[in-house]
């Protein structure tokens, strides 16, 4: 069973597959968060509570009046140390109202608290500068580069 989302967040819903769709189309969403190859919108939210139940991903929507604004989720679930990798979009027309940085915030101390994570890490790529200041604005800890991305903790 999916558990119960963070504040400000809720689960993805069938309805939600044409806004999903759209986003995995809109190319400055696709550019930094590819789309799974192998599912179409509709089965990629009928598999939500599998992938929690194999551990592999927790997806959110960040919903705005009844909309997806978004998704903040977490995947690459390790127990020692107890950490996940958090991820996250904001579609175009919700930019740069706070919304990621609210969602981000309120997943990771739900994530702390409710999962008992110990840590949040995130990868953000280099040329990714909407991204890299997002997370150096929430104080995450900059770790490092690799393959090309900004390795991020907090
Ligand atoms: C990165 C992204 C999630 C930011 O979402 P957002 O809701 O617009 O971010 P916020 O409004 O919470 O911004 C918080 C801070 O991040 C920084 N920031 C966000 N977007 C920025 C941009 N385009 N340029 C520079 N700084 C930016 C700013 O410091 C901003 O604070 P400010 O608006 O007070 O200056 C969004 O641009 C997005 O979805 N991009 C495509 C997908 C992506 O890159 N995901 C991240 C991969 S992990």
């Amino acid at each position: 069973m999916l558990p119960s989302p963070p504040e400000g967040l809720r689960h993805w819903r069938l309805a939600d597959a044409p806004a999903l769709a759209a986003a995995w189309a809109d190319p400055s969403v696709r550019l930094w968060n590819p789309p799974p190859i192998d599912a179409d919108a509709p089965s990629w939210i009928l598999r939500c509570e599998e992938r929690w139940s194999l551990r592999l991903s927790l997806d959110f929507v960040i919903d705005v009046d009844g909309a997806v604004a978004g998704e903040v989720g977490l995947r690459n679930f390790t127990d020692e140390p107890a950490r996940a990798e958090v991820g996250v979009w904001v579609g175009t027309d919700h930019r740069r109202t706070g919304l990621a940085s609210q969602c981000v915030s309120s997943v990771t101390d739900w994530a702390c608290t409710e999962l008992g994570l110990d840590q949040l890490w995130c990868r953000t790529a280099t040329g990714n500068h909407a991204a890299g200041s997002l997370f150096r604005s929430l104080r995450w800890h900059e770790l490092g580069e690799s393959d090309g991305r900004i390795v991020w903790s907090i």
